[in-house]
């Protein structure tokens, strides 16, 4: 079985094929960050037109390197929400006319089930049913609660900016560029994380609930007080925000692991890709007794296998949209 999927809900213009759920025969990813670094920040409308010059090249990429033709697909999933309408709706147009001319079902996808499936992608045993998920995003932090594929518990969120965000922010306040989490993880790999004590909001208290605004606050006013430091100063700054970020998400999981009474955490989302997040995560997660299931980096970050894999997923289990599918820019998970 193959599945064609497209993801286009920020500024990754993505299309994959994916054979039977779990093996990946094409993954194509078009960047725009160069596109929106001199901004800060992603534009929607930039990102819009920029989906349209790439869809169509992105998705014969993906065929070609599947060595497939679009008679040879099963199904094509597609992402469906969370996300920029304008940007979803340039994928979605793409799926819907794919699907149409080869006479294929079509299936929508939230953005956030995609980057939980990213689990099927990888060696090894399926994870079990019943596990915690902790996604961590430019636009989402939350832990939820799974019971089996598509049964989502939401534990907790951000009530203000999710971690990715205010990595972004942080970046763009210092001058640094965009986007913030790789050149704020770069700075911090020479600096010291106990430099300056920055705020672990809610930490402490007993919801599973994230805020990470005054931390970002918490930045602004020390370079109200210093100016925007250099050298050391700098690597100390960002490698304190980092270890600020990693501690809250650590501490909210083991928490979430302790009240579940789960032993499995699937993490994902592009923060994912912080390296000292990662081997935090895990190491705290291991002194649990409890197992981390994390994909590769590249499967972390926006890419269209994992709505392949959450599409194969619900196609196996009977459900598919039809050609009215339209773009959600708020669906929950
Ligand atoms: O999942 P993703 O690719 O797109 C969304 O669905 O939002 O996540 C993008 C976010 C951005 O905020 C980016 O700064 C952050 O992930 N990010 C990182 C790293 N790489 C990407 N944050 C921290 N450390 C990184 N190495
Ligand atoms: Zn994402």
């Amino acid at each position: 079985m193959h599945v064609l999927g497209i993801e286009s809900s920020c500024d990754e213009t993505a299309a994959a094929v994916i054979r039977d759920g779990n093996y990946i025969c094409s993954n194509i990813v078009a960047s725009q960050v160069e596109i929106h670094k001199p901004y800060g920040g992603v534009v929607p409308e930039l990102a819009s037109r920029q989906h349209i010059r790439h869809i169509v090249p992105v998705v014969d990429r993906a065929l070609q390197e599947a060595n497939l033709n679009l008679d040879q697909l099963d199904a094509i999933a597609v992402t469906q929400g969370p996300g920029l309408v304008g940007a979803l709706l340039v994928g979605i147009q793409m799926a819907k006319a794919l699907a149409y001319i080869a006479n294929r079902p079509i299936v929508g996808i939230n953005h956030l089930e995609g980057h939980l499936a990213a689990v099927y992608l990888l060696d090894g045993l399926p994870p079990p049913p019943r596990h915690l998920a902790l996604l961590v995003s430019g636009g989402h932090t939350a832990i939820f609660l799974v019971n089996g594929f598509g049964s989502y518990q939401l534990l907790g969120s951000s009530r203000d900016d999710a971690a990715g965000e205010a990595f972004d922010k942080v970046a763009k306040l210092l001058g640094l560029g965009y986007p913030g989490g790789p050149i704020i993880e770069k700075f911090s790999e020479v600096g010291c994380p106990n430099a300056i004590a920055f705020p672990r909001a809610l930490a402490n208290s007993d919801e599973l609930d994230f805020s990470f605004s005054g931390l970002k606050t918490a930045v602004l006013n020390h370079v109200k007080r210093v100016g925007i430091p250099q050298g050391e100063s700098l690597a100390d700054l960002c490698a304190s925000f980092q270890r600020a970020v990693q501690d809250v998400l650590v501490r909210k999981t083991i928490s979430a692991l302790q009240r579940t009474r789960t032993n499995v955490v699937i993490a994902g989302g592009g923060v994912l890709a912080n390296h000292s997040l990662r081997h935090g995560l895990e190491a705290a997660i291991n002194n649990e007794g409890a197992k981390l299931i994390l994909p590769p980096i590249s499967l972390c970050t926006d890419n269209a296998a994992m709505i392949a894999a959450a599409g194969t997923q619900r196609i196996l289990r009977g459900q598919r949209s039809d050609l009215s599918l339209n773009a959600e820019p708020r669906l929950k998970l």
